[in-house]
């Protein structure tokens, strides 16, 4: 049921888009008809919008074309393939490559407000990295926190704030590190957030911590299925989230995919011990040839 003032979200995370030929553009089609059908107030993407925007913007560029087809007004935050990363083994996060991103899809943090909820976009690939967008990030979010009166709050952030254990030393590269953890959620907990909204795992998982929602979207283009990543927990299974944010402050969130995804899993490019995993990005994109080619 539409109710008016209920706040309507498609949560899509991890679409990994590129203009090269690409398996992961199946399912997107299968995304782009089941959001224009739902009709949805807003679509959010919480990064990993590119296959691989630090080394070939023009992923950028073409996320952002597709993203027009929705329908929809879509709000981003970015990932670690699209800006880099404070963990080795991804392009080093940089000013350039943020400066990049912001051209094409905006500020790269951000607070806006829909239907009473106050709705902060961070940059999860600013936690440790030094530079000065982590402080006035933080700046950012306090002062939004400090005005939004009892307003309820939804974050949205690429990067999972832990695993279900706040104090744990997560692997690292996949959780807001550590060290910028304990800062970060105490702020969000004395704010009024309701809904820690992330991607990252290509997983949909939902967690309570002290009465903030924690979900994680997973991604139309792969699933990683590897015995090593157990413990991660959740729905491994390509599609996106459906939320329903209330005037209350309630929050109720669904996986979706109208079981017409194919379910690509990337877990042999992790089998051998890396050799295979260096570039995989690049070498997925054209497994798939095209039959026009
Ligand atoms: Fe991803
Ligand atoms: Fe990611």
């Amino acid at each position: 049921m539409n109710r008016p003032m209920t706040l309507r979200i498609a949560q899509i995370s991890d679409t990994h888009l590129t203009r090269k030929p690409s398996m992961f553009q199946y399912n997107w089609e299968i995304v782009v008809e089941a959001i224009r059908s739902w009709a949805p107030d807003l679509v959010v993407c919480t990064g990993d919008i590119a296959m691989d925007g630090p080394n070939t913007p023009d992923d950028l560029v073409y996320a952002r074309e597709q993203f027009n087809r929705l329908g929809a007004e879509v709000w981003t935050v970015p990932g670690n393939h699209d800006i880099g990363d404070v963990h080795v083994g991804h392009d080093r996060v940089a000013d350039h490559f943020i400066n990049q991103y912001a051209e094409i899809f905006g500020p790269d943090f951000w607070v806006r407000e829909r239907k009473g909820w106050i709705m902060i976009g961070l940059n999860a690939q600013l936690a440790g990295s030094g530079l000065a967008g982590e402080g006035a990030q933080l700046e950012m979010l306090r002062e939004a926190l400090s005005v939004a009166r009892g307003r309820p709050v939804a974050v949205f952030n690429h990067k999972a704030l832990h695993l279900g254990e706040p104090e744990a030393d997560d692997p690292p590269g996949w959780t807001i590190p550590l060290a910028q953890r304990s800062a970060l959620r105490n702020l969000l907990l004395e704010g009024n957030v309701r809904l820690y909204a992330s991607g990252h795992f290509h997983r949909y998982r939902e967690m309570d911590d002290s009465g903030m929602r924690l979900l994680w979207a997973p991604s139309p283009a792969f699933i990683t299925n590897h015995p090593k990543f157990e413990r991660r927990g959740g729905l491994v299974k390509s599609g996106f989230a459906r939320l329903e944010l209330g005037p209350d402050g309630s929050v109720t969130a669904a996986f979706a995919d109208d079981n017409a995804m194919v379910q690509f899993d990337i877990q042999n490019a992790l089998n051998d011990g890396g050799a295979r995993r260096k570039h995989w990005n690049q070498r997925l994109a054209f497994q798939v040839t095209r039959v026009d080619a």
